[in-house]
């Protein structure tokens, strides 16, 4: 079939994703595009979302072989920021109208970490209650897997988004990037209890991963379809070098362009079948292209989440190589950005939560 039948289809079955996430002549890739960000246009309207990201601590109890911040990096200074640090930079965020902010670390599962971050969630609650923000900024998670009771507690303390990737939806890939100590099983059944906790979910691959293909990822998207999650975090594999997986160097350098292509494709058609989520553009892809944020959005993402990490710490919170900004205070960008993000014909939302238009259709406000 081919890619302009397909797109005029309602419903998408996996060989129409597969279809469409094989392609790569650039006429059949801007149908793609153009299809997606109609659709965005239409199910979620035209405005993106500011999340303020704070990366809050790199401790970690977790070997990914892909990550820089993995337990065995003994390469890195590790970190926690305190609590007045973290309200700082929330507070940054909240006074030029990021209606939410994104809490980010390494997973530790031990009594203390559970205990401090439900007061830090607790904390920019009530530190960011405005006029404007009645009910404080909208706070999401992204810390890994945890017990129900902790969920728990993080959901009665305030936060009400989770991210969680799933990395890799097929057993055998995710075991390919994982020691034996973590598993597929888990990690999926950590998203239905976040949904039974009440958070709006969120999940999210790694694209260009050694030894995936193109069905791998058509799976995915129909694993995300499946679990109807909210949100999407996803952007490409990039090679850390002191990782297992730096050995992959050379297959990620003669791969690049077509990873970002692929990269970008996924969003779009993340965009096509699940219609009125959230997808972020991320900073992997603006590591991979100066403006790979800006095309993450022109292929039908919604949300931005700027680094509001302190840039004091922020070398020590390197997923993979050639993370932008590093010296730099990202701060700095906030206006090149906004300049940017009008220039592809898109409004920025201020001082709004900023939930999936899927989030807002499920409880019925
Ligand atoms: N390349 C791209 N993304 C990475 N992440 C971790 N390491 C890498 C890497 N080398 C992503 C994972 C994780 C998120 C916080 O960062 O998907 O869930």
């Amino acid at each position: 079939m081919d890619i302009g039948t397909i797109l005029q289809k309602k419903e998408f079955d996996r060989d129409d994703i597969i279809t469409l996430l094989s392609v790569d002549n650039p006429a059949d890739i801007e149908s793609i595009r153009a299809a997606a960000e109609s659709v965005l246009l239409s199910e979620c309207g035209d405005a993106v979302f500011y999340r303020g990201l704070v990366e809050f601590s790199n401790h970690c109890d977790c070997d990914c072989h892909y990550c820089g911040i993995r337990k065995s990096n003994a390469s890195i200074n590790r970190y926690t920021l305190s609590m007045d640090e973290i309200i700082s930079s929330v507070k940054w965020s909240a006074h030029r109208g990021y209606g939410s902010v994104v809490l980010q670390s390494g997973e530790r599962n031990d009594a203390g970490f559970v205990d401090f971050l439900a007061g830090v969630v607790a904390e920019i609650k009530s530190a960011t209650v405005s006029e404007k923000l009645p009910n404080g900024v909208g706070i999401t998670l992204s810390v890994g897997e945890h017990s129900r009771q902790a969920y728990e507690r993080f959901y009665k303390a305030g936060a009400h988004r989770f991210l969680l990737r799933i990395e890799a939806s097929d057993p055998k890939l995710f075991a390919s990037i994982h020691p034996s100590a973590q598993n597929l099983e888990r990690r999926v059944n950590c998203l239905k209890t976040l949904r039974q906790v009440g958070f709006q979910v969120g999940t999210g691959v790694m694209v260009g991963l050694p030894g995936q293909t193109v069905e791998n990822l058509a799976d995915d998207i129909l694993f995300f379809r499946e679990m109807e999650i909210d949100m999407i975090g996803m952007g490409p594999y990039i090679v850390h070098k002191s990782t297992p997986m730096g050995i992959h160097a050379d297959y990620f350098n003669q791969r690049k362009d077509k990873i970002f292509q692929t990269a970008l494709l996924m969003i779009a058609v993340c965009r096509l079948v699940l219609k009125d989520i959230n997808i972020a553009s991320t900073t992997a892809l603006q590591t991979m292209r100066s403006d790979g944020r800006e095309m993450g959005l022109r292929y039908g993402a919604n949300v931005i989440m700027p680094q509001t990490t302190p840039a004091g710490v922020r070398k020590n919170y390197l997923l993979y190589d050639g993370k932008p900004y590093l010296d730099d205070d990202a701060k700095l960008h906030h206006a090149e950005l906004q300049k940017s993000i009008r220039s592809i014909n898109r409004k920025i939302a201020v001082d709004s939560w900023g939930d999936s238009e899927r989030a807002i259709r499920r409880s019925g406000r």
